[in-house]
């Protein structure tokens, strides 16, 4: 048994089990992967005040999220096709949340249902909404929603037509695979996966067919999801929708100030400083250097979550810092499922909450809810007559 010490491990036995074209629709980013790219390395730029003789034993990483008491101050991410990366994937990666006391969160287009997680966990998870055209089914899934228990609803704003990933469009990636030459070829050639695969029976959107009228099949499920992304949004239709669902709602794909401030007027509960992970808009700031605006125009104490490019319990932990009251991972757990499913995904998130333990140990803080601006270094510190002050 492999030794997994740090998220690359995850990701290197990953790319080795899964076909290549669900392994490139992940690792990657929109166009020349510039802000992909920027999301990880701007983390790099921020140091943090290595602090001594603080009697660091007491340590708790333990808060909440969304009014949830959570083990760390970390969720997992929306990420559609799940399911095609471990065979009934959402159910793997929402068991290993609770089991690690953090939130799931369920994207629109997922293989497993709102019912198949509601079944299989028995326990609250949250739901992320696109903002879609087709209204029966908009209302039909927040009641469904409603009804499996969800607590939050996820509401992304930054999908109304998708950014380009060259990767996707060269594999001509679907779900399921089309039964190309290349694709047999590339399935054949992993075995455990298609043994998988072949045992389970969701293996298409399991939100959406049987549920959007007049899509059952493959090709009338592409055809309905091409029209459906709503180029129309506009900030009257979030309110609505928020008024719709009623309950907790988070806007996810906040990356600018000024969005941020009329966001604000909606009457979101929370906002999910995002930028897709680098899939969307190439060439936008990373979220870690946005973040600082936006808290600046959302104030204190107003719940604002952070992710794109969260790989270790040290970048979480710079996020908070900076900011956010939480972090969400895509990737980072994605790779620990399509590794060893429910286990990697448990991996994963015991990799982030060990590194970000022995950090926040070494910076001299006990309790995560003290982890503020102060953990880190600033200019002010290089100034000797200023940092006398500190
Ligand atoms: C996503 N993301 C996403 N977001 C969303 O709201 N609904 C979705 O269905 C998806 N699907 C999806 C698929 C894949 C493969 C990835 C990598 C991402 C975005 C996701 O919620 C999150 O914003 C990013 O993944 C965060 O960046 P990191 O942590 O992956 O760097």
């Amino acid at each position: 048994m492999p030794v997994f010490t740090e998220i690359e491990d995850l990701r290197r036995l990953y790319q080795r089990r899964v076909p290549r074209m669900f392994y490139d629709y992940v690792d990657v980013g929109a166009w020349t992967g510039s802000t992909y790219r920027a999301n990880r390395t701007d983390f790099e730029r921020i140091l943090f005040r290595q602090r001594v003789a603080q009697n660091i034993e007491a340590r708790n990483l333990s808060t909440q999220m969304m009014g949830r008491p959570v083990s760390m101050p970390i969720a997992l991410a929306p990420v559609g096709l799940l399911g095609m990366q471990h065979p009934d994937g959402e159910i793997h990666a929402a068991r290993a949340a609770n089991a690690a006391g953090v939130p799931f969160t369920l994207s629109t287009m997922s293989m497993c249902s709102i019912e198949d997680i509601a079944e299989a966990t028995r326990a609250p998870f949250w739901f992320q909404l696109y903002t879609l055209r087709d209204e029966e089914f908009l209302d039909n899934v927040l009641e469904r929603a409603r009804r499996a228990g969800v607590t939050v609803l996820v509401l992304t704003l930054d999908l109304t037509i998708q950014g380009q990933r060259h990767k996707d469009l060269k594999n001509g990636m679907t779900a399921p695979p089309r039964l190309t030459l290349a694709n047999i070829i590339n399935i054949a050639q992993h075995p455990r996966w298609a043994l998988g695969m072949l045992q389970t029976k969701r293996r298409s959107f399991g939100n959406i067919v049987g549920h959007a009228r007049g899509v059952k099949s493959l090709d009338g499920l592409m055809e309905w999801t091409s029209r459906q992304f709503d180029q129309r949004l506009d900030w009257r239709r979030v309110e609505e929708i928020i008024r719709k669902w009623g309950g907790p709602v988070i806007l996810k794909g906040i990356n600018d100030p000024e969005d941020a401030r009329r966001a604000l007027d909606t009457g979101a509960q929370a906002m999910l400083v995002s930028n897709h992970g680098g899939r969307q808009l190439d060439g936008a700031p990373s979220t870690i250097r946005a973040l600082p605006s936006i808290r600046r125009v959302v104030g204190p104490d107003y719940p604002l979550y952070l992710d794109s490019g969260i790989q270790s319990g040290q970048e979480a932990l710079k996020a908070i810092a900076s900011g956010a009251n939480g972090v969400f991972i895509g990737r980072a757990f994605v790779y620990g499922l399509g590794a060893m499913g429910q286990k990697g995904v448990e991996t994963s998130l015991s990799i982030l909450r060990r590194e970000m333990d022995i950090t926040m140990a070494l910076c001299g803080i006990n309790d995560i809810k003290d982890f503020g601006p102060n953990c880190l270094w600033s200019d002010d510190l290089d100034n000797p007559t200023k940092a006398a002050r500190n």
